[in-house]
């Protein structure tokens, strides 16, 4: 088939006719025990490998296509694996490419879990993480030491959003012979293709933008060929994997990511550039703004903004912002992001190669779908209660 763009390849991607039987959506495939017709059949399923039914927990026509779809967004991938949820991916991604007496060079705004993993589990097992700037570009190379195995990207930094030189990073890693592992959940492949950037390993919670609708927890991780089998291997020693209803969701998910992913992007900036203009907001942190860290980076690599956000109120305490936060009548408060609904909660970021004060209290919004005239109004009645509060 000829090449095709991002919103053709959504709608196209993992759609085998073998897979589907004609079916638009694949059947949800509900499978432990495949039965083989002779001990020959069963033979010859090993090893186990997609497309080719071998037991529940190595993958059905259903979870095939979705690793196959998002493979597809990831132009110069070989491969995707699933987890059963975006912490279990990340875990399993970077369990794939670290052994003891490594050193993972892990950027400083990591998503929380993440960094609990390098300084728990991944430190008892003798892998010692250094934190660094997410802002060093191409300066990465001088932390580069004998042991360094890998480098971490996420990009934007959770909470604070600097976007990455991620093109400049790679680019120095690769000339190391070092793996490079990105979190790209908040653009999703749609809106930055992080393998063909130079990306090793791009790591999706597809809990948030890639199921869209807050009701299945996923994950999964897109490599390039180098590291494919590593990551295979480990997932399957681990015993990973994903359940049917959760694969079907995501898929499901997947075919309007792109025209989800716009209108978060319209709303998002438009409540972001409200938001700019109030007394009562100090900054707003938003990688399509020019205020933001990276601003060029994002400008440069990214085709788009999806909905999620911080802003830093201008003065005030937790106690303060927390009264904010439930006063607001559209915004729910909750874990996760990516979903239909507008989210706000209290951050606060937790660093150790950077700055961690702020001007005021953080706060993190999910624009969602709901018209951003309701959603403006709500937080102008919320502000002007944080004003007198103040
Ligand atoms: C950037 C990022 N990565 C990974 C995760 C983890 O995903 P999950 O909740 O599916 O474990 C989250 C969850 O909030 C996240 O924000």
């Amino acid at each position: 088939m000829s090449k095709s763009k991002p919103d053709t390849r959504l709608v196209e991607a993992g759609r085998r006719p073998e897979w589907t039987g004609g079916i638009v959506n694949p059947p949800v495939y509900r499978a432990s025990t495949i039965l083989f017709d002779s001990v020959e059949a069963m033979d010859a399923a090993n090893p186990p490998r997609d497309g080719t039914l071998h037991y529940g927990r190595n993958g059905t026509p259903t979870t095939w296509a979705l690793c196959e779809a998002l493979t597809e967004l990831e132009p110069g991938a070989s491969m995707t694996r699933l987890f059963p949820s975006g912490a279990a991916a990340v875990a399993g991604a970077l369990l794939a490419v670290l052994e003891s007496g490594d050193e993972l060079l892990m950027v400083d705004t990591a998503y929380g879990p993440t960094r609990a993993l390098c300084d728990t589990v991944l430190k008892r097992f003798g892998v010692a993480t250094h934190y660094y700037d997410p802002m060093i570009g191409a300066g990465i190379a001088d932390l580069i030491g004998e042991r360094t195995r890998a480098i971490f990207l996420e990009s934007p930094g959770t909470h604070t959003f600097e976007v990455q030189d991620v093109p400049a990073i790679c680019a120095v890693a690769r000339e190391r012979g070092i793996v490079t592992l990105i979190d790209n959940t908040w653009a999703t492949p749609f809106f930055f293709p992080a393998v063909a950037a130079g990306v090793d390993l791009s790591i999706l919670a597809c809990t948030k933008y890639i199921g869209g609708h807050a009701d299945l927890m996923l994950g999964s991780v897109t490599a390039k060929a180098e590291v494919a089998s590593r990551l295979e291997q480990t997932r399957r020693v681990l015993g990973q994997s994903a359940g049917p209803d959760e694969a079907w969701l995501a898929l499901r998910g997947l075919r309007t990511l792109g025209l989800r992913l716009r209108q978060h992007q319209e709303s998002g900036l438009r409540v972001a550039r409200w938001l700019e203009a109030q007394p009562q907001v100090a900054r707003v942190l938003h990688p399509a703004l020019a205020g933001c860290p990276g601003h060029a980076h994002w400008a440069r690599d990214f085709t788009g903004a999806t909905g999620l956000f911080s802003i830093v109120l201008n003065g005030g305490d937790s106690a303060a912002r927390a009264a904010f936060i439930d006063g607001l009548e559209r915004f729910g408060i909750g874990y996760s992001w990516g979903g239909y609904e507008s989210l706000a909660v209290p951050a606060d970021p937790v660093r150790t190669a950077t700055q961690t004060e702020w001007e005021g209290p953080l706060v993190r919004l999910h624009v969602g779908l709901e018209d951003p005239d309701d959603l403006i109004a709500d937080l102008a009645a919320g502000l002007a209660r944080y004003r007198a509060d103040g």
